[in-house]
């Protein structure tokens, strides 16, 4: 029988979504007891990794108004709009909680709070901590969830399924890491808080974890996974392992060089070099600092004019440089201290001295679980909040610095609502709800830990990578009906391979063998998501470039996709109406 552990609202993931959630649970009503839920240690979680900071008006010369628009336009008018309203209304708030709750937001001179400039945003709104802004948001949030006795956390837990009785979610099936003995872990409200799934790309900023487990999740739930064609490619990975050079970088000034030393991007309607050398002038602000779809397929374009350079020591990829030397080294370890120890110790080179070698990189996933504005689900008791969900902000390409504060209002505002709802419904059935997870623990018993597929099956690690691959040559920053049909038939057949995987661990403690054959499921779903909606896109918008559809196509596109899973056989692609309330849609532009 499956140990059961009764809660009133389960949280799985422990990153900045689902860390505010559970607070937010604990604040608004005391009496409710959490279970906060995550497959690594919370301080492990991907919001760790975000360097650049996080939006939210606050100076004079600022306003609301003008951060929707550029989040409404950056999004190429796909986001919805009353959402994108309570992001930008409400991020302020959340960034001064968040200070005091010990936050150690950067200061100017004077002791207000520093902005900077990000890519996309007309004004400087960016409030950032140096260049380590996600490493001190996520302390802060995991130390505040410690004052609060009602949050009983569940670390290294990988939930394996939602349990799901007369129509409501009732909680997860979840395996410790630490015995692999599945434990039903049962609530009257879910959120799920578990990150993008960037990882389904082979060249990610990405840490392994985010493998899109919550949205495969809710999607085997009967839940549509929302616009999962959009993913996004940051421009400035460094171009061996992916990791991220913030576009803090560019924010302070840095700049964008093809290997004849041209500021290229002036060559893409993103506007003129001027003779400006304070980064903030008002009219420097583009360029570098374009959204992040643009300069990603800027690169593209030199790279096909013959204007980028390959790097023989990573099998001749193509890449251009970041240049923030003129910025000197003061600024540089006052700003930016990240980026020199990372370009030290992964790129053997000091920022300082020379430019950065740089190229697009897969970093975020637009799309996910589709949510109302309030976080809800289409099935009862489950939630979503933060990168796996779509709620949507974001559109067809987020603003970066965008998510921090995307984690923030909306991990709240889910969890409002699940509290609220949690005394609603009937709960379901803890018989039940065991019953379901012993037969999952059953299930992978049987499929996956007695060996049966020990003759003629495959190694996860062989279907990780493929997908990984596939999705990267299909559906990359430009696409077109073959690349993805391509990519489709690819991830048929690896599905058909991942039903025999074959392991060689088949104990109980940390097997981390049988989580990834447990992920890699779940990744060739949320692929398959991504590709399928890809395909019935039949027009180009933000992170989705088609070449065999170039133009945006607002008649017959204005509109969200959903994917739904069907059983052995491609997912069904069904379309949502956008909510526009003050911004019609208008052309982008950056340069004029
Ligand atoms: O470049 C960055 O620091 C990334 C920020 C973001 O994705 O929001």
């Amino acid at each position: 029988m499956a140990e059961t552990f009764e809660h009133d609202v389960v949280v799985v993931g422990g990153g900045g979504a689902g860390l505010r959630a559970a607070i937010a649970v604990a604040e608004r009503n005391p009496e409710l007891s959490v279970a906060l839920l995550s497959k690594v240690y919370p301080m492990r979680s991907h919001t760790v990794t975000a360097e650049g900071g996080a939006a939210g008006v606050i100076k004079s010369n600022d306003d609301l108004e003008t951060h929707c628009y550029d989040t409404v336009s950056g999004a190429d008018w796909l986001a919805d709009q009353d959402a994108v309203e309570i992001l930008v209304n409400d991020a302020p708030r959340q960034l001064i909680q968040l200070e005091h709750w010990g936050c150690p937001w950067s200061r100017e001179r004077d002791g207000s709070v520093a902005v900077r400039s990000f890519g996309g945003m007309k004004n400087q709104r960016t409030w950032y901590a140096a260049d380590k802004s996600g490493f001190h948001m996520l302390h802060t949030l995991f130390q505040t969830t410690l004052k609060y006795p009602t949050i009983t956390r569940y670390d290294e837990h990988y939930a394996a399924k939602l349990l799901i009785e007369d129509g409501r979610c009732g909680g997860v099936a979840a395996l410790d890491l630490r015995t692999g003995s599945m434990r039903a872990i049962t609530a009257n409200s879910v959120i799920l808080a578990t990150g993008g799934a960037g990882y389904v790309f082979a060249f990610t900023t990405n840490g392994a974890i985010k493998t899109g487990d919550g949205m495969a999740l809710a999607y085997r739930a009967g839940v549509p996974l929302k616009d999962m064609e959009f993913v996004q490619y940051h421009p400035t990975g460094l171009p061996g392992t992916g990791i991220l050079i913030t576009e803090a970088a560019r924010g302070e000034g840095g700049i964008m060089l093809n290997r004849h030393g041209r500021r290229y991007l002036q060559d893409y309607d993103l506007g003129q070099p001027l003779e400006v050398t304070d980064p903030r002038h008002p009219q420097n602000r583009m360029m570098e600092l374009g959204p992040r779809d643009r300069l990603s397929q800027a690169f593209h374009y030199e790279r096909e004019k013959g204007n980028t350079f390959k790097m023989e020591e990573f099998e001749d990829v193509d890449a251009v440089h970041l240049d923030i030397r003129h910025l000197g080294e003061k600024r540089i370890d006052e700003r930016l201290p990240f980026v020199r120890e990372l370009c030290r110790d992964y790129q053997g080179i000091d920022p300082v001295h020379e430019p950065i070698p740089v190229r697009p990189v897969v970093h975020y996933t637009m799309g996910g679980i589709d949510t109302d504005i309030d976080g809800r689900t289409a099935l009862p008791g489950l939630y979503a909040a933060g990168e796996c969900a779509c709620v949507s902000v974001n559109g067809a390409n987020r603003l970066g610095s965008n998510s921090l504060v995307e984690i923030l209002v909306f991990g709240e505002r889910a969890a409002n609502t699940a509290t609220e709802e949690a005394g609603e419904l009937k709960r379901p059935n803890p018989d039940a709800l065991r019953t379901q997870a012993k037969d999952e623990a059953k299930r992978i018993q049987q499929t996956l830990l007695n060996g049966a597929n020990a003759n003629g099956g495959v190694r996860p690690a062989h279907v990780r990578n493929k997908l990984r691959k596939v999705m990267e040559a299909g559906c990359g920053i430009f696409r077109d009906a073959g690349t993805i049909q391509t990519a489709c038939d690819a991830l048929a057949e690896l599905s058909e391979q991942a039903a025999r995987m074959t392991l060689d661990d088949h104990g109980g403690a940390y097997n981390t063998q049988l989580i990834n054959a447990l992920e890699i499921t779940g990744m060739l779903e949320v692929a398959s998501a991504m590709a399928h909606s890809a395909h019935a896109r039949t027009e180009s918008r933000g992170s989705h470039q088609r070449t065999d559809y170039p133009e945006r196509d607002d008649a017959q596109f204005l509109k969200h996709t959903l994917a739904y899973r069907q059983e052995a056989a491609a997912p069904r692609i069904d379309w949502k109406d956008v909510t526009i309330t003050r911004w019609p849609p208008g052309e982008r532009t950056y340069g004029r």
